[in-house]
């Protein structure tokens, strides 16, 4: 939660990138976001107008979802971050990411964050997927190493780069592509793989942090969040999945 004191401010070049941004992701996700996208953005009063005050965001997203932001300034590590999930919250980068990396941000930032992944946790299937996510990596023994790789690979091409079928056509919802023009058109190119997602082999794909991905995995339906939310909480123990 954030504090008065604590509200980041922000600059008159700040806001200018967020509206440029808004306005071309706006028109770029046309037909190409899930539907539950553009319906959360204007459920949360999001806009070209300017920054959003994270505190007034987050009581409407707890209020709507019972999810919580979390302010940080800088990106944590996944360990950190999917604690975070296990506690219904969503880490929020304070920076906003400057012209030069307009098209495609190395580093999370609060665009990324806000206009990507906030809109995404008023979907209930898909919030419980992430809380679901969250648990099964505090379940994962402290040593085991591949584990959390797997879950946080999963995490990546779902909550990051994943696509759903909707009326037949692959329709975007992770955030690395609904806030990156760049991504997002290196993802629909006809020559990008775009395998139909499996919980297997995504577990066990290589997660590329820095650059664009070399194939994206596409649901079959959203539902299949839940099955694979089911999946994982098998790995937890009883007391932790009724947490
Ligand atoms: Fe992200």
């Amino acid at each position: 939660m954030l504090t008065q004191s604590r509200a980041p401010r922000y600059s008159p070049q700040d806001q200018l990138v967020w509206k440029v941004l808004f306005d071309r992701q706006t028109a770029l996700l046309h037909r190409r976001a899930v539907p539950a996208f553009g319906a959360a953005v204007a459920r949360l009063g999001l806009c070209r107008g300017g920054i959003p005050d994270l505190a007034a965001l987050s009581a409407e997203v707890f209020r709507l979802s019972g999810w919580q932001l979390v302010p940080v300034g800088q990106a944590l590590g996944p360990s950190a971050f999917l604690a975070r999930l296990a506690g219904r919250e969503l880490p929020v980068m304070t920076r906003i990411r400057s012209m030069r990396d307009f098209d495609f941000s190395p580093e999370p930032d609060l665009f990324h964050d806000v206009f990507g992944h906030v809109p995404m946790l008023l979907d209930p299937q898909f919030a419980d997927f992430l809380h679901t996510l969250g648990l099964a990596a505090q379940a994962v023994a402290p040593g085991d190493t591949e584990t959390r790789q797997q879950l946080w690979a999963l995490y990546f091409f779902t909550a990051e780069f994943g696509l759903v079928l909707h009326e037949g056509q692959p329709r975007l919802y992770g955030a690395g592509l609904l806030a990156s023009a760049g991504e997002l058109h290196h993802c629909v190119n006809e020559a990008t793989p775009r395998p139909t997602f499996n919980l297997d082999t995504v577990r066990r794909t290589p997660v590329l942090g820095t650059r664009f991905q070399d194939q994206y995995f596409v649901l079959p339906a959203w539902e299949e969040l839940s099955d694979c939310a089911a999946e994982l909480a098998g790995v937890l123990a009883p007391h932790r999945v009724a947490a």
